[in-house]
């Protein structure tokens, strides 16, 4: 379960983030959506503990993984770049290379992949690891549409398989609909929409 109380981000005196109150029980998956700059990241990287905040608290499930929206790649091969990290997973590398259709490239330097299979393989790299809160900023936002349903469809089979919460954020209201149990909106950094009494019905249910 996600628990954020009272979070504030601050740059100077400017507010990038203002979430006054927000749960997530556990096991759900919740999309974070907003235009460019409105917070999403922020709040992630914060979730993610790589960022600290100016004031408020936050719990989270543990162990948490990460895909941050600019995704990146070590030296070494596509496969290399999958395993590293993992031991005894080099079937599992395979076939789940195979499902991402990504195993024509697995011996194929990483840094040299396009922007959609680099994508594909920095979320590759998390579905190898168990977690209990998975953290994904922007999945999907390089994918091209078949590109983009195959990681839909393999990020469905981890939470299967795991049982994690997950929060993302994304652009494509398809995305959230397709995954999401529920959809969160932030605005200029302001969460006011994630408090249901403040009487705005900013919170989207897909159910
Ligand atoms: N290190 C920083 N210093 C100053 N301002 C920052 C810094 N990092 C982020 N910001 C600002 O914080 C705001 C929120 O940024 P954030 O990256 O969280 O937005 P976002 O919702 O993820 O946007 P996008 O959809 O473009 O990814 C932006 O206005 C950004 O310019
Ligand atoms: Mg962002």
């Amino acid at each position: 379960m996600i628990e954020v109380t009272g979070l504030h981000k601050q740059y100077g005196t400017r507010t990038v983030l203002d979430v006054p109150h927000l749960s997530v029980e556990r096991g759900a998956c919740v999309a974070l959506i907003g235009a460019n700059g409105s917070g999403k990241t922020t709040l992630l990287r914060i979730l993610a503990g790589q960022l600290k905040p100016t004031s408020g608290t936050f719990s989270t499930p543990q162990p948490v993984l990460y895909l941050p929206q600019r995704c990146y790649a070590f030296r070494g091969t596509v496969l290399q770049n999958v395993l590293i990290g993992t031991k005894n997973k080099r079937e599992d590398a395979l076939s789940l290379l195979e499902r991402m259709e990504l195993a024509p490239l697995l011996q194929k330097e990483a840094r040299s992949l396009s922007g959609g299979e680099l994508q594909r393989l920095a979320f590759c790299r998390l579905m190898l690891r168990d977690c209990t809160l998975l953290l994904l900023d922007e999945p999907t936002s390089a994918c091209d549409s078949h590109a983009a349903e195959l990681l839909l469809q393999e990020l469905q089979r981890y939470r299967a398989a795991q049982g994690c919460t997950v929060l993302l954020s994304t652009h494509s209201r398809a995305v959230a609909a397709q995954v999401a149990d529920r959809c969160l909106l932030l605005a200029n950094g302001r969460a006011s929409a994630l408090r249901s009494e403040a009487g705005t019905q900013c919170e989207f249910s897909f159910d």
